[in-house]
């Protein structure tokens, strides 16, 4: 079977991005990525794409009148470079729902906490500020709602009694690069099965990753 093509969009420093560049290098990995879409020109994401010698292109929200007409643009691409997976990494827009309802089932997402848990934005503030004693990362199908939809991996990390945001974000990051890979796999190799809200995934485990015991 050929790998799936994959699209990703991103708006900053592209750390996750990278991790997938990463996984794709694998001969066994089952996606490769042909665009990488960038609402930011300057975007240290793009560079990464280049260095890996994929495709690239800019596309400003600033130059479309509505969010639709936005979307449409990157749709245009997505469609012309032949991509079937979308993988949101950081891209900070947020997506009209005929856009999204385009990639039903083959848009994902990765999002700083374990949700539904912080949607949102500042998610390792507020996990310490909110106290809990455990966070992490959730790889999602998209769907129009912010941050929702079915959940395809998560990753648990400790909150330690003393952390400050950025080293929790530290932590989290690093099972993100872990977890996003792995979900992508998963989809890619047709392990997903949505029911309703959930995602059935054939994986043992079902998707979870657990950190160790600190
Ligand atoms: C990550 O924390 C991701 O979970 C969130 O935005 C951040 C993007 O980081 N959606 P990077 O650009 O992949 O380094």
């Amino acid at each position: 079977m050929g790998k799936k093509k994959v699209g990703v969009l991103v708006s900053g420093r592209g750390s996750n991005l990278q991790a997938l560049l990463d996984a794709c290098r694998d001969p066994a990995y089952p996606a490769e990525i042909v665009l990488v879409i960038s609402n930011v020109a300057g975007a240290y994401a793009l560079e990464r794409a280049r260095a890996a010698g994929v495709a690239t292109c800019v596309v400003s929200h600033k130059d479309y009148a509505s969010r639709e007409e936005f979307d449409a643009a990157m749709d245009v691409h997505l469609r012309q470079a032949g991509v079937e997976i979308v993988c949101l990494a950081g891209f900070m827009r947020l997506l009209s729902a005929p856009f999204v309802q385009g990639w039903d089932g083959r848009m994902v997402n990765i999002h700083p906490s374990l949700l539904p848990s912080f949607k949102g934005l500042n998610t390792h503030a507020r996990a310490i500020e909110a106290g809990v004693k455990l966070h992490g990362c959730t790889v999602h199908l998209v769907t129009p709602d912010l941050d929702d939809g079915p959940i395809l991996v998560q990753a648990s990390v400790p909150v330690m009694a003393d952390d400050t945001e950025e080293a929790l974000a530290a932590r989290v990051l690093e099972q993100e690069h872990v977890a996003y890979p792995l979900a992508l796999r998963l989809l890619a190799e047709g392990r997903v099965r949505v029911d309703g809200n959930r995602a059935r995934v054939d994986w043992p485990g079902g998707g979870a990753l657990v950190n160790p015991v600190p």
